[in-house]
């Protein structure tokens, strides 16, 4: 991948759609899920540490290997020492683990992360911050990107952060819109970011919020793109639009989207359960992962008649053979209706 790949990727695509990092999530499995639906999505890992990266040859093996259906994949570090993040980038812009970019968390408004130097105190710390892009920037043939808020606490200048961020090298910036004060709360407001775009010469991603790929498109005004999180968990769908279903993949399937919204069918959210636990093990082990896709089935569920019981069932499985059992039940309860759309009330 070159420097220009942002503008590259413009060329092709009037805005660009992306599954926000999130830890916990974006793991392999999670974006192959993604990806596996919506193959226009650009996936951003969730967080490493760019420590960690260059102290665990065992991090990078596990974490930077991937499938060619998540390309092309950007991974997430955070940290604060420019020096390490250099060190961080050699590893990852190795040709074996084909990383088609490098983005920098500057959002992270987590207590712990906050008081080592990481994530949103960058935003109050900002000549590190430009030193991280700069050294970044230098050490690698890939991209850098950052992810960022608003402000820390409402008295930083954005314009001023982004200008500094793009004149070290960064290519692309994301900005979440709420402060890290904030954290979770509030609205997202992207007034802010729309004013930023007008400002620096690189792609302005905005997050927060977002709904689906359309909200994202209205939203997404003057800028370049938009990111979806949340609303990504147990529906990949999530990152189709209106325009997704008037092609020949999803034509077929245009009567189960109303208002921007896909609900899916029975069969189909069986069918990407299996997918993503089947990901899940492969990439994390049996143990591992049959823990881990709990909290993921529960998601693609949430819509499912008598899903108490198998919310239940599914939350509490130890086990990859349990979870398939549970699967392959509603399968067959479920039988005469794999192609209603719980969502939209087809099923009792
Ligand atoms: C569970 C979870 C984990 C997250 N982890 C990260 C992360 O590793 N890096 C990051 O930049 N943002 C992280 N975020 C923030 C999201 O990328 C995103 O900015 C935020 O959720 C707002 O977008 P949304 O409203 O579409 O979810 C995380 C959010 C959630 C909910």
């Amino acid at each position: 991948m070159s420097k220009s790949f942002w503008q590259d990727q413009l060329q092709i695509h009037e805005k660009l759609c992306f599954l926000a990092p999130m830890d916990g999530y974006g793991d392999s499995a999670y974006r192959q899920s993604m990806k596996r639906v919506a193959p226009h999505v650009y996936c951003i890992s969730e967080f490493y540490s760019a420590d960690g990266l260059i102290h665990s040859k065992f991090l990078a093996d596990s974490v930077l290997p991937h499938q060619t259906i998540e390309d092309p994949l950007i991974i997430q570090i955070f940290g604060k020492d420019p020096e390490v993040f250099a060190k961080a980038a050699k590893i990852i812009s190795d040709p074996k683990y084909n990383i088609a970019g490098i983005d920098v968390n500057m959002g992270c408004p987590a207590k712990k992360v906050v008081r080592s130097g990481h994530g949103s105190s960058l935003l109050i710390n900002e000549q590190t911050a430009f030193d991280i892009v700069k050294a970044l920037d230098e050490a690698t043939h890939l991209p850098i990107s950052v992810k960022t808020r608003l402000s820390f606490d409402g008295n930083q200048d954005l314009i001023a952060f982004a200008q500094g961020l793009q004149k070290s090298g960064a290519k692309l910036v994301t900005i979440h819109g709420r402060t890290a004060k904030q954290a979770y709360t509030g609205n997202a407001d992207f007034t802010n970011i729309y004013e930023l775009q007008k400002h620096v010469d690189i792609p302005v991603i905005g997050n927060g919020d977002v709904e689906n790929y359309d909200d994202g498109m209205k939203k997404a005004q003057n800028l370049n793109g938009f990111m979806i999180g949340r609303r990504s968990f147990g529906n990949p769908w999530a990152f189709l639009g209106k325009k997704h279903f008037e092609t020949d993949t999803w034509k077929d399937h245009v009567n189960g989207f109303k208002d921007g919204i896909y609900y899916p069918t029975l069969g189909e959210m069986l069918e990407a359960m299996d997918f993503h636990a089947d990901k899940l093990v492969a990439t994390k082990g049996e143990k591992k992962g049959s823990l881990e896709i709990r909290k993921h089935l529960v998601q693609y569920i949430k819509s499912f008649p008598g899903v108490k019981e198998y919310r239940k069932r599914l939350v509490t499985t130890e086990s990859y053979s349990q979870t398939q059992e549970t699967i392959l039940e509603l399968r067959q309860k479920f039988s005469a209706d794999l192609l209603k759309r719980p969502g939209l009330g087809e099923i009792e």
